[in-house]
């Protein structure tokens, strides 16, 4: 008999289910993309209800439930938190009471509730970094390696280093709450006017812009460093033991000023605040890797949690070469958790044997629903949408191929969605990446983001090394590498003088390298590559867009606007695409062109793009 095991996270941020079969992952998801609400902590029934009905099982057939937290020790952390500042922390220990008294002092009875009563067998609950480590190295491609795990906080520990070998990994250390390198980088996070535990990515995409000068004073005053990467951070600063906000005044007077408000003007202290924190956190986590080697002695290293995100900190060490090679798993914040805790039980307690894959074992992380042509259609046909329809891929794949390098901005949702924050080649927005205009194009009037924000390339896997600094794959876009010298521009004196512009759109539209629409200002970029066993179609797209173009790279941003999760359905993606100046919508193997369509309700998009919270 098959064992079905059923991960659940909920709760903090980013809630979502997966479940394993025999030790195989059948499906995964986050609940914000069912529900459309960005980084939803609602318990996941949406998800849930999906995974049961991927595996094609009702919940009397679920051999074990677990969730990715211990939500007793997580309570008496903030009980303690809540001790030794009091009253101070008063306001928020009150607004987080009703949720913890409602539900999380009693998830068993929730979990059987969501599974609608009829589930009665056990429910187990991991340790919060045990399923973020769990969740690094079994789906990793190592019989043997380190890991390291880092976050804002579990229950109490904010980072651990663990090893992991066959079917069991051992947590050897840990650091435990407020000193926290996740907790330090959302505090700037915060600082510079960007939402906690959602704005990070936009921090690390700043850091280019401006320069370390404030890491002395972060290393001085705010954290006490250990060389072994352990740390110490000054709670005089910070106000996230006991407050509503991050930081404090003590805080604003070390860096000239109150926090920035979101959407007012970025300047230059937020982008040498950035850089420098950036630089801290990577001294942090190069330290703790080299740590981890000492403990373990191992080769390889796992990595997860959500600073695992910070695929610039990732980049920097794998050069280091501390270790051979790095696996970070694509879902590396809490959702990942739930595939992690469902791997902790089947590897760790039920010692179910486990042969390391020859990659990995997470199938491109495209784990969420998927639909089918049929289905499509009836939907398009419906709402009388105009649009072809492509029995061949061949001709499916020339056309979008075409339609991309005629610059064209192109939605491309094909087969399962992505599990995890990135969009890697099913529900992604594809642009030229050799288009100068294309950044600003795509930032201002697709996504109706920060104009600063970088795009991401797909890069076909074997001509990787061609144009970026890196001998390895990134299928999950987690390692951020140089675009290769002979792709620079040179750049003319105004060019120059445009590039230390206060605006920071004049500095994106300097047309910097051969694929400016991806090229940062530090001629960095956050690569994916893209292989056939993985990507299948996606893959073929840029082959063939090579073939037509000779350029084996396209841009691959998240099919979503500002705030909006990545899309799931088609119906999200049509949505999407009518709300936004996208040109052409690929569906499985139906193509729509805005220019096809008739006119879009303006006030209905008006209330699609202001249902969703900007981030
Ligand atoms: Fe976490």
């Amino acid at each position: 008999m098959a064992i079905h095991i059923l991960g659940i996270s909920a709760f903090y941020h980013d809630s979502a289910a997966a479940l394993i079969k025999d030790g195989v992952i059948v499906a995964a998801a986050q609940e914000e993309r069912f529900t459309r609400i960005k980084h939803d902590h609602a318990f996941p029934v949406h998800a849930v209800s999906y995974c049961l009905q991927t595996a094609g099982i009702e919940p009397e057939q679920i051999d074990f439930v677990v969730f990715y937290d211990k939500p007793l020790l997580k309570f008496d952390r903030l009980l303690e938190t809540y001790l030794s500042y009091a009253p101070l922390g008063i306001r928020s220990f009150l607004m987080a009471m009703p949720l913890w008294l409602k539900t999380k002092l009693h998830l068993p009875r929730e979990i059987r509730k969501a599974l609608k009563n009829r589930y009665h067998k056990k429910i187990a609950f991991t340790g919060h970094h045990e399923s973020h480590a769990a969740s690094a190295f079994f789906c990793s491609p190592f019989e043997e390696a380190a890991i390291l795990t880092l976050d804002g906080v579990g229950e109490w520990e904010t980072a651990a280093i663990g090893h992991g070998r066959g079917n069991k990994i051992k947590l050897l250390k840990a650091l435990h709450f407020p000193h926290s390198v996740g907790l330090l980088y959302s505090a700037f996070t915060y600082f510079c006017g960007f939402k906690v535990n959602s704005g990070e990515y936009k921090l690390m995409g700043l850091a280019p812009y401006g320069k370390p000068k404030y890491t002395d004073v972060i290393m001085d005053h705010l954290i006490d460093l250990k060389e072994d990467g352990s740390l110490a951070v000054n709670m005089k600063y910070f106000n996230y033991c006991q407050g509503l906000t991050m930081t404090n005044g003590e805080f604003d007077r070390l860096f000239g000023g109150p926090p920035r408000k979101s959407e007012e003007n970025i300047t230059q202290r937020e982008m040498d605040l950035a850089a420098s924190i950036q630089q801290v956190t990577e001294e942090i986590m190069l330290r703790m890797a080299k740590t981890a080697k000492e403990l373990t002695g191992s080769k390889y290293l796992c990595l997860a949690g959500g600073v695992a995100l910070n695929c610039v900190a990732n980049g920097t060490l794998l050069r280091s070469g501390i270790f051979e090679d790095i696996f970070i798993t694509p879902a590396a914040g809490d959702a990942g958790g739930a595939l992690g805790s469902a791997l902790f039980v089947h590897y760790q307690l039920l010692n179910q044997n486990r042969d390391a894959p020859k990659k990995d074992s997470i199938r491109g992380s495209l784990l969420g629903p998927s639909y089918s042509n049929s289905e499509i259609r009836n939907f398009l046909d419906q709402q009388k949408v105009k649009y072809t329809h492509f029995e061949k891929e061949e001709e499916l794949l020339r056309v979008t191929a075409r339609e991309i390098a005629n610059k064209q901005v192109v939605g491309w949702f094909h087969g399962c969605m992505e599990f995890g924050p990135r969009a890697l080649g099913s529900r992604s927005i594809i642009g030229d990446a050799r288009s100068d205009e294309m950044q600003c194009q795509m930032n201002m009037r697709i996504k109706f983001r920060e104009s600063f924000r970088p795009f991401a390339p797909s890069v076909l896997a074997e001509d990787a090394g061609k144009y970026f600094d890196l001998d390895r794959e990134s299928p999950y876009m987690l390692i951020v590498a140089d675009l290769k010298k002979e792709h620079w521009n040179e750049l003319s004196e105004e060019q120059r003088k445009l590039m230390k512009h206060s605006d920071l759109r004049k500095r994106v539209n300097v047309s910097k390298s051969s694929l400016p629409a991806i090229t940062h200002v530090d001629m960095s970029a956050r690569v994916q590559t893209v292989d056939e066993p993985r990507h299948g179609r996606y893959y073929r797209l840029i082959a063939e867009f090579k073939r037509q173009t000779g350029c084996g790279v396209v841009i691959n941003t998240s099919f979503n606007i500002r705030g909006e999760p990545i899309v799931c359905t088609p119906q999200d993606a049509y949505r999407c695409f009518m709300c936004n100046d996208m040109d052409v919508l690929i569906l499985e193997n139906c193509v729509l062109r805005k220019s096809e369509q008739s006119r879009v309700d303006e006030s209905d998009c008006q209330r699609h793009m202001d249902s969703f919270e900007l981030d």
